[in-house]
């Protein structure tokens, strides 16, 4: 099913869908880089993508650091800067809620942003790394970092060079990360995605496996992407516009949605 904006998906919702929300125990919310376009962040691809303005083969992956590392860390600097003038948005505020009101949440996120973590959440998977963490690349000491970098490139007590706590292209997920991720798809009642175009594998996949274990998957984004063809519902629009109206519905007291005209089983 398939609904046009904030006002309509609301109005919208299958009651059976939203019962079943509301009874859910164990819930994940899988984002991408789309659930921070609102806080100014910009996404990877389509327009104003950052894929479709830099050279990710130079800026990331194991090649372009070995060869220049210093550009490397000028980019995570600037994204860095970027990220630290950003302030969560509504859709970031109404996950940090739900992990208030599920019993067993997890945020499953492929964003380095940390923008969940300052949202207020506490149980976050991180499947991409974290742009405000570095590692040594001799012996894997792992830093935070509490702003944007300064001097670069960053230099271990060792005296390596420290890289940026990342997932580049042909570099696997951490296993353990991975297993956690799949696992709380897997027992999720109910699953969210949320502004992931989800052609990265294999992120990609895991609402699959929340639905394949019998759990329901709603989708909000701006397009129909691969999720939409076996979600339970898709909501085609902002998650910082359609989050909160749906949040409203969700945590709406039961004695307002018996009878209300607007919500009824299909
Ligand atoms: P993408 O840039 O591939 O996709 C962003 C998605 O968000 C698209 O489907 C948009 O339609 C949607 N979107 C944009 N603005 C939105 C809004 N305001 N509300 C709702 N949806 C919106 O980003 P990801 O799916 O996160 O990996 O990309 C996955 C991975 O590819 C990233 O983690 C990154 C990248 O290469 C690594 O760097 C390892």
């Amino acid at each position: 099913m398939v609904t046009p904006g904030p006002a309509a998906a609301v109005a919208s919702v299958p009651g059976h869908l939203l019962r079943t929300v509301r009874a859910a125990r164990r819930v994940s919310v899988l984002t991408g880089a789309g659930v921070s376009a609102e806080s100014g962040i910009p996404t990877f691809r389509g327009a104003g993508g950052i894929w479709g303005k830099y050279d990710y083969t130079r800026l990331a992956t194991p090649a372009g650091f070995s060869e220049d590392p210093r550009l490397v860390w000028e980019w995570y600097r600037l994204r860095q800067r970027e990220i630290w003038k950003a302030r969560p948005n509504p859709a970031h505020d109404v996950i940090a809620a739900m992990e208030m009101r599920f019993e067993d949440f997890h945020v499953i996120t492929q964003n380095i942003d940390g923008m969940h973590e300052r949202a207020g959440n506490r149980k976050v998977i991180e499947l991409h790394g974290n742009i405000w963490r570095m590692r040594c690349t001799r012996d894997g000491t792992m830093i935070g970092i509490p702003g944007p970098v300064g001097e670069i490139p960053p230099v271990c007590q060792c005296g390596s060079l420290m890289r940026p706590d990342v997932v580049w292209f042909g570099e696997a997920l951490s296993p353990a990360v991975l297993e956690v991720a799949s696992q709380a798809a897997r027992e999720s009642d109910v699953m969210f995605v949320v502004g992931t175009s989800a052609v990265v594998h294999p992120a990609a996949a895991l609402p699959a496996l929340t639905k394949d274990s019998g759990g329901v998957v709603i989708e909000v984004n701006l397009e129909p992407t691969d999720v939409s063809t076996y979600a339970d519902v898709s909501f085609f629009g902002r998650a910082g516009e359609i989050m909160p109206a749906l949040w409203t519905l969700i945590s709406s007291p039961e004695r307002f949605m018996t009878g209300h005209p607007i919500i009824r089983d299909r």
